[in-house]
């Protein structure tokens, strides 16, 4: 037996026999290493005689490539048969209880701009928007309410300057204005957003919301208001009737304007929306006043349409059984974790996603 076939018989014994890493490395080292078995016939190669040398090598390097194959095979051999003895041990304990995992909640306000946002769009409205600090322009004079109007102080403004040019909002209505000056008729869009006033008691905050809606084009009509409050009320408290009462109203915005009513009665101790004897007052609207249209170069005699206004937190308060508005602003969370909303949870009327 020559020395090569010595050494591949050797090898052959001892890869066999390897059972772990460590093994196989002092394998690699007894054949590969300074001094290995290997790497001593590579330093005999000097010392052949030309003829001798080429089969010498050829035949060395041959073996060398397979011992080399050999030792990667075992070592992922090895590794295997470690990952499935960690697996065997590492069994799944279903009895174990679930480690406490905290989400966060939906904001009802979050939830109610949601839900009324989709209820709009199914039927062509926008969703616009505007800033809380706006111009005493925007806010009051464009929307028709001179400087020595009496609905200037109903409104109880937060002015920002002395000279009265900038306040914090005190209704989303400013956002027609914005809207009708950058654009073009016709305009659907409806406005969800903060509005602030100074007030506060058990349904009054500083700082509440409010949802616009503004409809402008050619034929627009107060029929076509009711039409789309009904379709709204309706989708909104999801209850197939719902008694519904214009009342005759002032806003110096719109002209005629009206007061929305609708019916409810107690059952249980709980609010029951659309029917009964009882009458809920829920917006403000009208027909947008000429005044308005010409304030953003929309020509009256060709265009008209409606506007209306209410509020999102007594939407909330409504739909939800939450009875004091101040509980929205303060932030507890133990008030969040029982009145929000499981972001995973997809209510019956919310068409964002399961449409
Ligand atoms: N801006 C009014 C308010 O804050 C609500 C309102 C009434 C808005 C009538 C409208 C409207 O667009 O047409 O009290």
């Amino acid at each position: 037996m020559s020395d090569l076939e010595k050494i591949n018989s050797i090898f052959k014994d001892k890869i066999n026999s390897v059972k772990t890493k460590e093994e196989l490395q002092s394998i690699k080292t007894e054949f590969f290493g300074k001094n290995g078995q290997i790497t001593l016939q590579f330093k005999k190669l000097g010392s052949l005689k030309p003829e001798e040398k080429k089969d010498f090598a050829s035949k060395l390097n041959k073996i060398k490539e397979s011992l080399s194959y050999q030792i990667e095979q075992k070592n992922f051999a090895i590794e295997n048969q470690e990952i499935n003895k960690k697996l065997q041990h590492e069994k799944i304990d279903v009895t174990l209880p679930v480690r406490p995992y905290h989400h966060g909640k939906i904001h009802p306000v979050s939830q109610v701009i949601d839900e009324i946002s989709s209820i709009f769009s199914e039927i062509g409205f926008s969703v616009a928007e505007g800033p809380d600090v706006e111009s005493e322009y925007n806010n009051f004079t464009a929307l028709n309410t001179p400087e020595e109007h009496p609905a200037r102080d109903m409104h109880d403004t937060f002015y920002l300057e002395k000279n009265k040019k900038l306040l914090l909002r005190t209704h989303t209505s400013p956002v027609q204005i914005r809207t009708m000056l950058n654009g073009k008729p016709p305009f659907k869009i409806i406005v969800p957003g903060r509005t602030y006033r100074c007030d506060s008691d058990q349904t009054h905050a500083p700082m509440f919301h409010q949802l616009e809606g503004l409809h402008i084009d050619k034929n627009v009509t107060m029929g076509h208001l009711k039409g789309c409050l009904d379709y709204f009320i309706k989708e909104f408290f999801e209850v197939k009737n719902v008694k519904m009462r214009f009342r005759p109203s002032h806003f110096p915005f719109t002209e005629p304007s009206a007061e929305v009513d609708i019916g409810y009665k107690i059952e249980n101790e709980k609010i029951v929306i659309g029917d009964g004897d009882k009458w809920l007052e829920i917006l403000g609207c009208g027909m947008v006043h000429p005044n308005v249209l010409k304030n953003v170069k929309v020509d009256p005699k060709k265009y008209q349409g409606f506007a209306f206004g209410m509020g999102i937190d007594r939407l909330a308060m409504l739909k939800y059984g939450i009875n004091d508005l101040r509980s929205f602003f303060e932030a507890d969370y133990r008030w969040l974790s029982h009145f929000g909303f499981d972001p995973l949870d997809v209510p019956t009327n919310y068409r964002g996603l399961s449409k």
